[in-house]
């Protein structure tokens, strides 16, 4: 039986170690880490992020703020917006939620934040640090991933991992983080995507496999080989009339077929996705922090 690789268990753990360290930054007198996340228009999804991410920030004692614009807002006043918070030194973090009405560049959103308060470590310049292994803001969905291995001592080093999926918001970076050196890192990784010949030869070689292409149940236990890890990222939508919402969240993994074969492996709901705001939230007291040895340096 595979152990739970459990999200929420890991991001209570680490809440509570920011809660700590955010009450003595209070009691010297300093002010909290302040993180403001841009809604625009009313995806549901999107909406129930970042109330989750509003939520956890007031666990942690960090001052957390959500700007909403309807669907019709103009690219340039979301621009004006980003510079102000830019310029804004009681602002550490800014995150703008992703997708964005299709009438606004995000890529242009994403490169207009100013790369000390990227959060969520979307910036070329943050994707370059990453690259070079040089410091940087650490995107947070793989930074997640990265502590919740830490947390349960997966070990990383010499492992293949095999990464299903491309994008610059998951699979991409992880590849970057797992094969990087140091801690949860110097993998051997390989990144399989929809032009992948022959993707089930790579998985069932896999010591630790990611998933994260967006496709629910896609990973079966028949992919892969006894003793993997399975970390699935995947979060899509699916009807389900014996839910109260209508729907639930479907993993990329298929969770029955897959655990038996697993020696870990993280659930959804409550195994990535907590992490994603457990990463957020640790870089944006690292933001504050860097703010004030900047000021007294
Ligand atoms: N949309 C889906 N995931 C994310 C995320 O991690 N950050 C932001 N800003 N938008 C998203």
């Amino acid at each position: 039986m595979a152990v739970i690789l459990d999200g929420r268990v890991v991001s209570a753990a680490l809440k509570e170690e920011m809660r700590r360290d955010v009450e003595n930054m209070v009691a010297s007198g300093l002010r909290p880490p302040h993180l403001v996340a841009i809604l625009v228009g009313e995806d549901g999804g999107s909406m129930t992020y970042v109330g989750a991410k509003e939520k956890a920030c007031h666990e942690v004692g960090f001052t957390g703020t959500v700007i909403r614009y309807p669907a019709t807002v103009t690219e340039d006043e979301l621009l004006a917006k980003v510079q102000e918070i830019n310029e804004n030194d009681q602002i550490d973090g800014l995150i703008v939620q992703l997708p964005l009405p299709a009438h606004i560049n995000e890529n242009k959103v994403t490169l207009a934040i100013a790369p000390e308060k990227d959060v969520d470590g979307f910036h070329d310049v943050n994707m370059g640090r990453l690259a070079k292994g040089s410091p940087g803001v650490k995107p947070a969905t793989p930074y997640g991933i990265t502590l919740m291995l830490k947390h349960y001592g997966v070990e990383t080093s010499g492992k293949h991992v095999v990464i299903i999926g491309r994008s610059n918001i998951v699979g991409r970076p992880m590849s970057i983080l797992l094969s990087n050196p140091g801690e949860t890192g110097n993998a051997t990784v390989t990144v399989c995507h929809s032009r992948t010949h022959n993707l089930t030869e790579f998985t069932r070689n896999a010591d630790i496999i990611v998933a994260a292409l967006g496709k629910p149940g896609f990973l079966t236990g028949d992919m892969v080989k006894d003793g993997v890890v399975v970390v699935d990222v995947g979060t899509t939508r699916v009807d389900d009339a014996s839910k109260k919402a209508g729907w639930r969240l479907c993993g990329d993994v298929d969770f029955a077929t897959v655990e038996p074969k697993a020696s870990a492996i993280t659930p959804v709901p409550g195994g990535v996705g907590p992490m994603t705001i457990a990463g957020l939230l640790v870089n944006t007291l690292q933001a504050r922090k860097a703010q004030l040895a900047a000021r007294t340096a």
